[in-house]
């Protein structure tokens, strides 16, 4: 069954999520939470709203309770619980589950309620302040990397880092839709490009279980893939439409720019160069620069292309609509030749936000 209103639910919007199996009390409950905060209110196994709430009441039998992964969202940003516990304390870990017994009294349970969502709305906010910096200040760093890369000034790798760490702490706070939402604010395109494929890289990395050293490679070589644009004229960039077979083929040098570029300094690891000269490369060999195939092709540029082709088809631009992450998932599969098979299908679940509540 769908929650009411669950399909219409604007993903900005606040909300609680209560889950009861026992009608009167779940009215009685929506009645009152919905006077400070929106209310969806479903039974047990119902199709629950794909954003994420601000706090989940549950109700339910411990039979059903044991199935309730309440580590939605983000694994180090679950989402607070309130347990109406029937039959004593259930064990459930977390600092962010409370328990009251079912049989309190509706008071009492509307003032943990209320007290929980005053917690989490001070904690968003403060989240939505440290997620503009973050994207400021890594809009900034990628804005001056371009910068200076075009001007032929050296790249930092001290600047890198930062933009590096930037994403990670991000990302892994608030999750990639949240990280996404902040960067298309900005409205130049390459930056949100770059910023778009280091978020999903980032994303990716964690589902992998790469470890934060070898997420930062990750992320340092998603954030630099593209650095060769900067000596692409901005009117081939920003071209509202198809390009000329000559611009094709100027634009088509920004791999081996950018490695060529990152090479002269000396200061990057040769695993992200080869991911800045290869990451167009296809699995078929039909790609470019070097026409590489198969095995030649490693595993960190199967990571960032694949982040790259989905980024690209789900970009806002001005002469197209941006694909769905359904939309665009189907186009890479379809795709045959081009991307890692076995990635892709790991990486589906990733953007597809499959990873949610299930009650
Ligand atoms: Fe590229
Ligand atoms: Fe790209």
């Amino acid at each position: 069954m769908l929650a009411p209103g669950a399909a219409a639910r604007n993903a900005d919007q606040p909300f609680v999520l209560l889950i009861s199996d026992r009608p009167a009390e779940r009215m009685a409950l929506e009645r009152a939470i919905g006077l400070v905060m929106d209310c969806c209110a479903v039974e047990p196994g119902a199709i629950l709203p794909s954003a994420r709430p601000h706090l989940v009441i549950l109700d339910a039998p411990p039979d059903r309770v044991a199935t309730v992964n309440i580590a939605v969202g983000t694994p180090t940003r679950p989402v607070p619980c309130l347990l109406l516990a029937r039959g004593g304390p259930v064990p459930v870990p977390g600092a962010h589950v409370r328990q009251l017994p079912a049989t309190a009294p509706r008071q009492a349970v509307l003032a943990s309620a209320f007290a929980m969502i005053e917690d989490a709305t001070r904690s968003a906010e403060t989240r939505r302040r440290r997620l503009v910096e973050h994207v400021s200040g890594a809009t900034a760093i990628v804005a001056d990397l371009f910068d200076s890369a075009a001007l032929g000034a050296g790249l930092r790798r001290i600047d890198i880092d930062r933009g590096t760490e930037l994403v990670l702490d991000a990302v892994s706070e608030v999750g990639i839709g949240a990280w996404l939402e902040a960067v298309w604010r900005h409205d130049i395109g390459v930056y949100q490009h770059t910023l778009g494929v280091a978020g999903h890289a980032a994303t990716f990395g964690s589902k992998i279980g790469l470890g934060r050293g070898d997420r930062g490679r990750l992320v340092r070589a998603a954030l630099l893939h593209d650095i060769g644009k900067s000596r692409i004229p901005v009117e081939i960039l920003n071209k509202p439409g198809p390009l000329t077979p000559e611009e094709f083929r100027l634009m088509q040098r920004h791999p081996d720019i950018g490695a060529s570029l990152l090479t002269a300094q000396g200061a990057f690891e040769p695993e992200v160069i080869d991911v800045v000269r290869h990451h167009h490369e296809r699995l078929d060999g039909r790609g470019y620069p070097d026409r590489l195939a198969g095995a030649a092709i490693s595993d960190l540029v199967r990571i960032v292309s694949i982040c790259d082709v989905f980024s690209a088809l789900t970009e806002r631009r001005t002469y197209r609509q941006p694909a769905s992450g359904p939309e665009a998932l189907a186009i890479m599969v379809e795709s045959e030749g081009h991307l890692d098979p076995d990635l892709l299908r790991t990486f589906a679940p990733v953007v597809l936000g499959n990873d949610t509540l299930a009650a």
